[in-house]
């Protein structure tokens, strides 16, 4: 074989081998072309065979190919077995000193975190979670706890009615309804969820926000209960110094009924613009449960008794994260909500 011949051999030898799919190709190539039956032994034997004046090139060259096939061999070797390691690497030729993007990382929204913590102190107390649907109906929002058929709250300025007559639901207290029309007493629940009232957005008001309903129906349950628990979730939720007052009040599906303040967490009480310099903030309505409402459901009052309340979820987490604007809350400014992240 002439010396150019040796040379296109060694080129082809070279592209098959970096062509080889597998460690079982690499094989049968060494074995083609290194083996002993294989092309280069032919090569050194062939040599004697030329003329004295082709022997020196061929033989330079023979070699070079020789030397050529077994670096290629190493060579693709190398390269299956790194393939093996990282997949992934291989197919996208990936250049690992490339430094890597940074996609931030993803947190629980403050209105979400306040949810579950509130859910998981009463959880503690017994209490189990229930839910109700956005869309309710007049009966459920208002007939059904005892509210008057020209109760102000019922008024299109105040709530968002639908053609079918169905309306968004104002308070989180339609749950406690269904509740009760689907299980006996003694029910203890909480119910967190939206609610939707026709308001003008300012700092303290915001067309949809979000509460947790409470309810605890038993043989004897009083209004000392209503005040420790609430004192108790009080204390768990914004810290041991919190003190909590009620306030007589009036609500049609509670009597006698209150008004719930925590003291101000943002200033500790003394206050500030969060709590409008009052040193408290309104955050729930509470009460014992109207007899009508039980009439409503079918429990007998002469049996059992129950406290209920309603909390404002964005009232407790302004005054825990020191938050003066509610609408905050819903406009996902990327800079507010990362500084939730944990
Ligand atoms: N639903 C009332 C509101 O939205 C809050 C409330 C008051 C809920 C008294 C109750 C309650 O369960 O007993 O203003």
């Amino acid at each position: 074989m002439k010396a150019v011949e040796i040379e296109q051999r060694q080129a082809a030898a070279l592209e098959e081998i970096r062509a080889a799919a597998d460690e079982r190709s690499l094989d049968a190539l060494r074995a083609k072309y290194l083996g002993r039956k294989g092309l280069v032994p032919a090569l050194m034997k062939e040599l004697k065979a030329l003329p004295p004046e082709e022997r020196p090139l061929a033989g330079r060259k023979a070699n070079e190919l020789k030397v050529a096939v077994q670096q290629a061999l190493t060579e693709r070797r190398r390269e299956l077995a790194e393939a093996r390691a990282h997949p992934a690497a291989a197919a996208a030729s990936f250049d690992y000193s490339l430094p890597g993007v940074w996609r931030g990382t993803g947190s629980r929204h403050p209105i979400s975190s306040i949810i579950e913590r509130a859910v998981e102190i009463f959880h503690g107390l017994g209490f189990t979670v229930a839910e109700g649907p956005d869309i309710e109906t007049e009966y459920y929002n208002f007939d059904a706890l005892n509210t008057p058929p020209d109760h102000p709250s019922r008024d299109p300025q105040d709530t968002f009615y639908l053609s079918d007559g169905r309306l968004l639901r104002t308070q989180t207290s339609p749950v406690q309804i269904r509740y009760m029309e689907a299980h006996p007493p003694p029910v203890r629940i909480v119910a967190p969820g939206r609610c939707y009232r026709r308001d003008t957005p300012d700092a303290t008001h915001s067309a949809n926000f979000h509460q947790i309903e409470g309810l605890y129906v038993a043989r004897g349950v009083s209004m000392a209960d209503l005040k420790g628990t609430l004192a108790y979730f009080a204390r768990r939720m914004m810290g041991p110094g919190v003190r909590v007052r009620f306030r007589p009040h009036f609500f049609p599906f509670t009597e006698p009924s209150v008004e719930v303040d925590f003291s101000c967490h943002a200033c500790g009480g003394k206050g500030c613009r969060i709590c409008k310099h009052s040193g408290w903030i309104e955050i729930a309505g509470a009460g014992m449960v109207d007899p009508n409402v039980f009439a409503a459901v079918g429990y007998d009052p002469d049996e059992y008794s129950g406290y209920a309340f309603g909390m404002g979820i964005e009232r407790m987490a302004m005054i825990l994260y020191g938050i003066n604007d509610i609408r905050v809350f819903y406009e996902n400014d990327i800079r507010f909500l990362e500084q939730f992240a944990q």
